[in-house]
């Protein structure tokens, strides 16, 4: 078996088990506190949650590093090496507040490159899986190359924040993108929005700010499809840092690139 198969089957073993925990929590009572802001909660299942992967990868792989939103893995300052990118539930309100849309993310990294992604959306049982080169899977099927397609047939996964007032963005520029889709969703789960690309339920989805562990995975997953993953300046993704987002199935990317994106507007 190669490094990167053994690897992926460790990594689906974990997080399905990940996952059963995660829904026998249902049943009990969260500890919730907040972290940079009222609305930025974390609960007491995140943090097993990170604690769990980490003690299965130092155990299996103990000269790989791990980099999971909750801050129990490694101090990175470089992509040297394998790097775990970790999000242990991603969509973390919604786990509170709806107990679904919510989902845990792992992108496997070896010196910057994506090798491995996963993203499992706990509730609906739907694991979406890669090896880098080998096709993504849901679950068992073997999900086909994404298709060209155009704005105004486009399904577009952006939050309303983006089109009203904010400090990081003139609503003006992404109002007329909105306009012109065929529709907009959000789903309060940016790992959620990016596996609905992979499996063409959306054509693309858009953030100003994103962290890490947050992308790691969606992007392996949906540039092994042939879609398209830049800042919303068009620029490289630099997972060492928060970063904006603009990731789509091929021809939309160009077309939003070039008629809504492009330098004059901004
Ligand atoms: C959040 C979700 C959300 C996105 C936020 C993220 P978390 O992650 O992905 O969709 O809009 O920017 O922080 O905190 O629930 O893991
Ligand atoms: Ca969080
Ligand atoms: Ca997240
Ligand atoms: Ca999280």
């Amino acid at each position: 078996m190669t490094k990167w198969k053994e690897i992926d089957r460790n990594a689906k073993s974990w997080i399905l088990e990940a996952g059963q925990r995660i829904k026998q929590s249902f049943s009990k009572t969260l500890t919730i506190e907040t972290k940079s802001n009222a609305n930025d909660l974390v609960t007491d299942i995140d943090k097993n949650t990170e604690q769990f992967f980490i003690k299965k990868i130092k155990e299996h792989y103990p000269d790989h590093k791990i980099l999971g939103e909750e801050g129990f893995g490694d101090q990175i300052s470089d992509l040297k090496g394998i790097v775990w990118i970790i999000d242990p539930i991603d969509g973390t309100m919604n786990f509170i507040h709806q107990q679904r849309n919510f989902a845990i993310s792992i992108g496997i990294y070896e010196d910057g490159i994506g090798h491995v992604g996963l993203i499992y959306d706990v509730v609906h049982d739907e694991l979406y899986h890669t090896i880098r080169g080998n096709g993504v899977y849901l679950n068992d099927l073997l999900l086909p190359s994404l298709q060209e397609v155009q704005v105004n047939e486009a399904i577009i996964g952006i939050n309303a924040t983006w089109v009203t007032e904010n400090k990081r963005i003139n609503p003006l520029l992404l109002a007329p993108l909105v306009k012109h889709a065929r529709g907009t969703r959000s789903y309060g789960s940016a790992a959620i929005e990016m596996a609905y690309i992979a499996s063409g339920r959306m054509d693309a989805y858009i953030s100003l700010r994103l962290a890490p562990w947050d992308i790691a995975a969606g992007i392996i997953l949906v540039e092994e499809l042939g879609g398209i993953a830049t800042t919303l300046k068009g620029e490289p993704i630099n997972f060492l840092e928060n970063n904006s987002l603009f990731i789509s199935k091929p021809g939309l990317h160009q077309e939003v690139m070039n008629k809504y994106l492009n330098e004059g507007n901004w």
